[in-house]
């Protein structure tokens, strides 16, 4: 049953009056009836308005007027009397034409075509373009279909990313990109955690990864004691590279000169000869006088900071780094839980990681036979706006910019994607934008977008917690989404599970 007609009709808007009374949200799919064809048009509605037939200009405001004179003295208003003049109207923008395929929409339908509600059938032309990393379901408004939704595993390199104000369900989505991954075991997924909310939930009432049922999918590394199977997390010092330090350090010129002539000098185990011999040695080692005291000095400090901490170790056995990279290569989800460190270890942690893996599949790149066998890597980034903002020198710019051909993406998760530079938020190119209050921020995602979504301001306005929008250039347009909340999602699936054989058990790999 049609709900409303067409009144007005341009190829990029679609206006339609509503049959009174008649709920409509902004958000809405609708479908419009072409009467003398079997194509349809999909629109989305922008806005919705106040409209009544009369020949008086302004007759709202006027009526309106006479209603609280009434008002004054107590009178009972009677909406039935002008009942049949009052109308909505919408305003849509047309997403595109269904017919024997999708396509956008060049031509209008005709005047006073009927305009309807849509139902799943409406929507099997999307079906081929949602990816197997399913994280919610179709949603039209508010109204979630039962219709699953997800991104294609071929958006991994193109990177992703993940962008809401507080609250908003960040965490929540990326634990069901983490039990899709772990139920697909296609993809290498890295997530590192600096708030310690991934493995069990973090909070009494939530779930985390551990809770999947998926213990052959999950690989975990934490420098705190976690309640369940864990490897502890150690990076050697042979394997960190001035340009690590760089990303947590500002280095003055004689410092990254004096740093480049120890590697050069003392080679691999250039960390630990800087930080066990004296100032006077190195000063000689490095030739006399050729650095002031002073610029050692500062290295010295830094780096005894570094070894204060647990994390380095000098045996280079010890380093968990080419156990990640394996689990990923085999398609497991790897959790790297930083949550008890100083923000300085988290960021030497997940600079030495990314660019461990980015270099290991630039290396097998040349090893054609082993690389197409390579499934692609996704590492994910909390409050990723710390690490991307500037464009040069950073190996989480270098992976945005170069990784898509070594199949290596990023997951960028903020609050802030106005804090990101613009150059690298444009290598972005599935965009979840979940609600985001900040005007700024949602003009530098509407900018960055491979679709255009600057229509759809109103409707990212309007957003709750889980309801997201997707765009990506893997679908027609951008797909509004209601991600599952985990917690109950599990809760379901285990309901659905019961009676169904137990899952593989782990492979024995020597660790968790
Ligand atoms: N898909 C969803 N469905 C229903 N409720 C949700 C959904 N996603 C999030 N929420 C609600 O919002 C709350 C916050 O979600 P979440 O922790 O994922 O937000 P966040 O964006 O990661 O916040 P922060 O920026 O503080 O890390 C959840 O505890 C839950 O109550
Ligand atoms: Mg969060």
């Amino acid at each position: 049953m049609h709900i409303g007609r067409v009144v007005g009709n341009s190829v990029m808007e679609t206006r339609f009056r509503m049959n009174f009374g008649e709920p409509l949200q902004v958000g809405e799919m609708l479908v419009v009836e072409n009467e003398t064809s079997t194509e349809r048009y999909l629109i989305r509605v922008m806005d919705i308005q106040h409209g009544a037939d009369s020949e008086q200009k302004d007759w709202m405001v006027t009526y309106a007027g006479q209603v609280l004179r009434g008002d004054a003295v107590a009178l009972e208003h009677d909406l039935e009397r002008v009942r049949q003049q009052l109308f909505c109207a919408g305003l849509a923008i047309p997403l595109g034409c269904i017919g024997a395929n999708f396509r956008k929409t060049k031509t209008i339908p005709n005047h006073f075509s009927r305009v309807r509600r849509t139902d799943i059938t409406d929507y099997e032309f999307l079906k081929e373009s949602l990816g197997d990393i399913q994280v919610g379901n179709l949603r039209s408004g508010d109204q979630v279909l039962d219709f699953p939704v997800g991104i294609t595993g071929q958006a991994i390199p193109h990177h992703i990313g993940i962008f809401a104000t507080t609250g908003m369900g960040k965490s929540n989505l990326m634990k069901n990109l983490a039990l899709s991954c772990m139920q697909l075991r296609k993809y290498g997924f890295l997530i590192l955690d600096p708030h310690g909310e991934y493995y069990d939930g973090g909070e009494a009432k939530k779930r985390g990864l551990r809770h999947a049922g998926r213990p052959d999918a999950l690989v975990v590394f934490s420098s705190r004691k976690l309640d369940g199977p864990y490897n502890s997390l150690y990076l050697a010092a042979s394997e960190i590279e001035i340009s690590d330090l760089q990303n947590l350090y500002e280095f003055s010129e004689p410092q990254k000169e004096c740093m480049q002539s120890a590697q050069y000098r003392y080679g691999d185990n250039w960390l630990v000869e800087l930080n066990d011999r004296s100032v006077g040695t190195i000063g000689k080692d490095l030739g006399e006088n050729k650095y002031h005291e002073g610029t050692i000095n500062v290295i010295k400090r830094r780096l005894e900071n570094l070894f204060r901490l647990n994390l380095i170790t000098r045996d280079p056995k010890l380093s968990v780094t080419s156990n990640i990279i394996d689990s990923l290569h085999s398609g497991q989800v790897v959790l790297v839980d930083t949550s008890n460190m100083y923000e300085t270890e988290e960021l030497l942690i997940s600079t030495v990681l990314s660019r461990a893996i980015f270099e290991r599949n630039k290396e097998l790149y040349g090893d054609k036979e082993k690389f197409d066998k390579l499934p692609p890597v996704l590492i994910a980034m909390e409050e990723a706006q710390r690490v991307l903002t500037e464009a040069k020198g950073s190996i989480f710019a270098q992976i945005a910019r170069e990784g898509r051909k070594f199949k290596t993406g990023l997951c960028a998760v903020s609050q802030q994607p106005k804090l990101i530079d613009s150059e690298i938020i444009s290598q972005f190119n599935t965009l979840f934008i979940l609600g985001l209050a900040d005007r700024r921020d949602r003009d530098i995602l509407q900018n960055s977008a491979k679709q255009d979504i600057s229509q759809l301001e109103n409707e990212i306005q309007m957003l709750m917690p889980g309801e997201a929008l997707i765009a990506s250039p893997f679908t027609p347009f951008a797909v509004p989404v209601k991600i599952h909340l985990y917690e109950e999602y599990l809760a379901k699936e285990a309901g659905k599970g019961a009676g169904r054989p137990a899952p593989r058990p782990a492979p024995d790999r020597g660790f968790y």
